[in-house]
């Protein structure tokens, strides 16, 4: 796609990979409208030429009025998202829900909204920023994880959808990514330092280390995007980092193939804890 004028819609813009996108976007010579849920997060970002957008992704409603408000676009990069840390048994159903209201029905909701005005024009590009978490399970953070996997099924299934639309579908892979996703990483309430899945949260914690020894910084992952989006064509995922590429070679293994290279080769030793786990 060529880029000189392209609309581009970018959420969660505040900060990260959102931030280095729209304004990788915006240098590649296309109008931004950048989104955040407090525009004066995104104030600076006037100063680069971009329009701005307040816009919680949970909010159905703002999310209609925004994308009437920018009118058609050429891309849609589906970028907001935070982390949730948890067991699976430690999460709890509101804390699930606003984990995939953000992660997955944030997206969902938007790609709804921008759809119609790309399929009257007969081009556009939806760009959904993944992780290599949506292939690759870790424990302790499975709420975020597997919202992740929900987003690369619906990115998979949506580009066999809308390709004789004329519509691009991308699913971003970043591995670790300098930005404020660990300031803003969430806790679920019944996490405890005495519990009985504690042992099992200091093991991941250690062997995650190992899993992502240094991050990118966002520049890279914006860079990779809008290299991408040039091309008229190409593959659904765009993995981007060291990391990335070995966790998906990892899990592409096969299912036991992974667990033994999380063990063996990330450190991670919970299997081996079974007095502790039977508290
Ligand atoms: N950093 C990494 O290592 C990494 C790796 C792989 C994938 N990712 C993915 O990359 C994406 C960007 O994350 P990041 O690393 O750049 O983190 P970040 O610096 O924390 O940025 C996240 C952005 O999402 C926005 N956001 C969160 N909840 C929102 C909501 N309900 N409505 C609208 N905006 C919301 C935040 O905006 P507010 O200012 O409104 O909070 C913020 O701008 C996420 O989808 C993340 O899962 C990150």
């Amino acid at each position: 796609m060529d880029l000189e004028g392209a609309r581009c819609l970018v959420t969660g813009c505040s900060s990260g990979i959102g931030r280095a996108t729209a304004l990788a976007l915006s240098h590649a010579g296309a109008r931004v409208w950048a989104s955040a849920r407090k525009r004066e997060s995104i104030a600076a970002l006037e100063t680069q030429g971009m329009q701005l957008v307040e816009l919680d992704l949970t909010d159905a409603g703002g999310v209609s009025r925004a994308v009437s408000l920018v009118g058609r676009l050429d891309v849609l990069v589906n970028n907001a998202g935070y982390g949730l840390e948890g067991a699976i048994e430690e999460v709890g159903d509101e804390e699930l829900f606003e984990q995939y209201n953000t992660n997955v029905f944030g997206p969902w909701r938007l790609c709804r909204a921008v759809l119609p005005g790309m399929r009257a024009s007969g081009r556009g590009a939806i760009v959904n920023i993944s992780s290599f978490g949506g292939e690759a399970p870790y424990p302790g953070i499975g709420a975020y994880r597997s919202s992740k996997f929900a987003l690369e099924g619906f990115s998979w299934t949506l580009r066999l959808e809308v390709a004789h639309f004329g519509i691009r579908v991308l699913d971003v892979q970043p591995g670790l990514t300098e930005s404020e996703f660990g300031k803003h990483m969430k806790r679920a309430k019944a996490m405890a330092p005495d519990n009985a899945y504690a042992p099992m949260h200091e093991s991941a914690a250690r062997a995650y280390l190992r899993m992502s020894p240094h991050a990118l910084p966002p520049e890279a992952v914006a860079d990779a995007i809008v290299a991408e989006l040039r091309k008229d064509t190409g593959p659904l995922r765009l993995r981007v980092g060291e990391d990335a590429h070995r966790m998906v070679a990892a899990v592409r293994a096969g299912d036991e193939a992974y667990e033994r290279y999380l063990v063996s080769e990330l450190g991670f030793d919970w299997h081996r804890l079974e007095a502790v786990s039977s508290r």
